[in-house]
């Protein structure tokens, strides 16, 4: 199984410091959660471990070699990400979209293989977009645009797996779905994957390591029920909450009460 981690990372934009000294090292075969408020630096952290950026300072390491050192086929063929917010070039259809996420396991003008078209088709049926593989990503709908990049996230078959917000504009049946989708990747096929999600609930559920960022530093990871705690959600997210037991797996789950008054 490929492991990752990140050792003494520094990042900045334009002199402006974003990550400072993070620490962290992503579990192999388990769902880890990043949360943390907007602008705190999960994106930027994200792209760092998948060589989308490169650290000012410090090392990510894909299966103990430096990832930056790394062939790019390589790490493509380990490592697979969904950026928040991914753009297409106009035109492309789903199905085209997914063909892409071959693209690694391909050699120079090879052409698609029988492989090649079962993935697709498997990513496209997990996602239940199969009805629209011949549709241009410009038509459709924000939720199914956002199904189409899961689906091609899926066709890269790396055993770890980055994703940004991939349930934004879903509505809360597909919100789950993928949730459910990525679980079972997961538990089936032993991948490792990393989420960063908002929904703060979904994440004490879905995470088995959960890790808080608080401007660009680690607050605390480790399980939901060390992590989640109301301490930790007025501190990072300056929310003052209740944690009761969720009554469906037991996991912390958090009743925001901001100003008003409780009962
Ligand atoms: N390309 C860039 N150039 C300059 N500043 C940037 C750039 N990308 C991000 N930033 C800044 O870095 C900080 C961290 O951004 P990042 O996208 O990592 O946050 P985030 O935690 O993912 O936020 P969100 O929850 O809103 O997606 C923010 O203050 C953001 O404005
Ligand atoms: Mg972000």
């Amino acid at each position: 199984m490929a492991s990752l981690s990140g050792e003494n990372l520094y990042i900045s934009y334009e002199n402006i410091s974003v990550i400072n000294d993070i620490k962290i090292s992503i579990p192999e075969g388990k769902i880890t959660i990043l949360i943390g408020s907007n602008g705190c630096g999960k994106s930027t952290l994200l792209k760092s471990l998948s060589r989308l950026i490169k650290p000012n300072k410090g090392q990510v390491c894909l299966d103990g070699n430096d990832i930056n050192k790394l062939p790019s086929k390589g790490v493509a063929k380990k490592l697979g990400i969904l950026p928040q917010g991914p753009q297409s070039p106009e035109g492309l259809t789903v199905g085209e979209l997914c063909h892409y996420g071959r693209h690694p396991y391909k050699s120079f003008l090879s052409k698609q293989s029988n492989e090649d078209d079962e993935i697709v088709e498997w990513a496209l049926q997990a996602t239940s977009m199969l009805e629209f593989k011949d549709r241009p990503l410009e038509a459709l709908s924000g939720g199914q645009r956002q199904r189409a990049w899961i689906s091609m996230a899926l066709t890269q078959g790396t055993e770890i797996l980055l994703l940004d917000e991939p349930t934004t504009y879903l509505d809360l049946t597909y919100q789950i779905e993928v949730l459910d989708l990525l679980k079972e990747l997961n538990e089936k096929f032993n991948r490792t994957i990393v989420i960063v999600l908002h929904d703060l609930n979904q994440a004490a559920s879905y995470a088995d390591n959960l890790i808080s960022i608080l401007n660009g530093k680690v607050y605390k990871q480790g399980n939901p029920e060390d992590v989640f705690t109301e301490k930790m959600i007025s501190d990072v997210f300056g929310l003052n909450c209740c944690i009761i037991s969720n009554p469906i797996d037991g996991r912390p789950m958090c009743i925001p009460i901001g100003k008003r008054k409780t009962v």
